[in-house]
């Protein structure tokens, strides 16, 4: 913990903490962390399990000459829908309501439990970029307009391709248009080229997320999620906490 502590004092490291503070995250996640996620069901414990077996695959190794390397999974890690939002819209109305009773997705404690990590990562000193894919998605689309040589573009992309872990909440929220296909492959190609890992979260699941995102994209963004040993994607469901909560 002490050899964390002296790390995480770098002025690099410090921008990376600023920018989480500033990456709108909604004040409910303030608090947010693994200590106050309750597991009272099945689906709840096994996603906290997964999350931290996930945040456990990153340390930090001593090399020969005593320099402190990051180590970092190749993996992903998702947290997805059984049937997502895109298909539940196709559903005729009369059946609709029920699906989404049965296997609602929303409220659950994804984007808790990914705050939670980032949260863990970035004290240890990782750099951990999170960004949320209604504002993210707008802002790259924004910036690619701008007509400024991509000065703008680039300023996004930067931190979003150099992040050791990139937690994009809600990804495949945004409508569908080639132009943002093309982006979300850019960006989850580039990093599955690296083997730098992606955390997500997603109301969609395994099929509408392709027809959200593109499916060239999906399938590296799902394929990361294991290899022989690790599985990181689960289709989550559950009550909705918000509407527990009140009642
Ligand atoms: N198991 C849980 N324990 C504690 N708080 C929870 C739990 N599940 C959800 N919450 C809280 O409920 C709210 C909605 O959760 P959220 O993570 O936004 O769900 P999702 O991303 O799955 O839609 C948040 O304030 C979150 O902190
Ligand atoms: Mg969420």
């Amino acid at each position: 913990m002490q050899e964390y502590a002296t790390f995480c004092e770098c002025k690099e490291q410090k921008a990376w903490k600023r920018r989480f503070k500033q990456s709108m995250i909604p004040d409910e996640f303030q608090k947010a962390n693994f200590g106050n996620y309750v597991t009272d069901t099945q689906y709840q414990r096994e996603m906290k399990k997964m999350a931290a077996d996930y945040v456990n695959l990153f340390r930090f190794d001593t090399d020969n000459e005593g320099r402190k390397k990051k180590i970092i999974p190749p993996h992903n890690f998702g947290l997805i829908a059984s049937v997502g939002e895109q298909r539940l819209k196709e559903l005729p109305a009369s059946d609709r309501t029920e699906i989404k009773n049965q296997h609602n997705n929303f409220g659950i404690g994804k984007t808790h439990l990914q705050i939670a990590i980032s949260k863990i990562l970035l004290k240890a000193g990782f750099r951990v970029l999170v960004v949320s894919d209604a504002v993210f998605i707008d802002d790259l689309m924004q910036a690619k307009r701008s007509g400024d040589e991509g000065e703008q573009l680039n300023q996004l992309l930067g931190p979003a391709l150099e992040a050791d872990v990139l937690i994009w909440d809600d990804i495949g929220k945004s409508k569908w248009t080639e132009a943002r296909e093309t982006m979300y492959y850019r960006i989850i190609n580039e990093r599955y080229r690296k083997q730098m890992p992606i955390v997500f979260n997603s109301n969609e699941d395994r099929g509408t997320l392709a027809d959200k995102i593109g499916y060239a994209a999906a399938s590296r963004l799902i394929g990361q999620c294991s290899d022989e040993k690790y599985k990181f994607l689960m289709d989550a469901e559950g009550q909705d906490w918000r509407l527990k909560k009140h009642g």
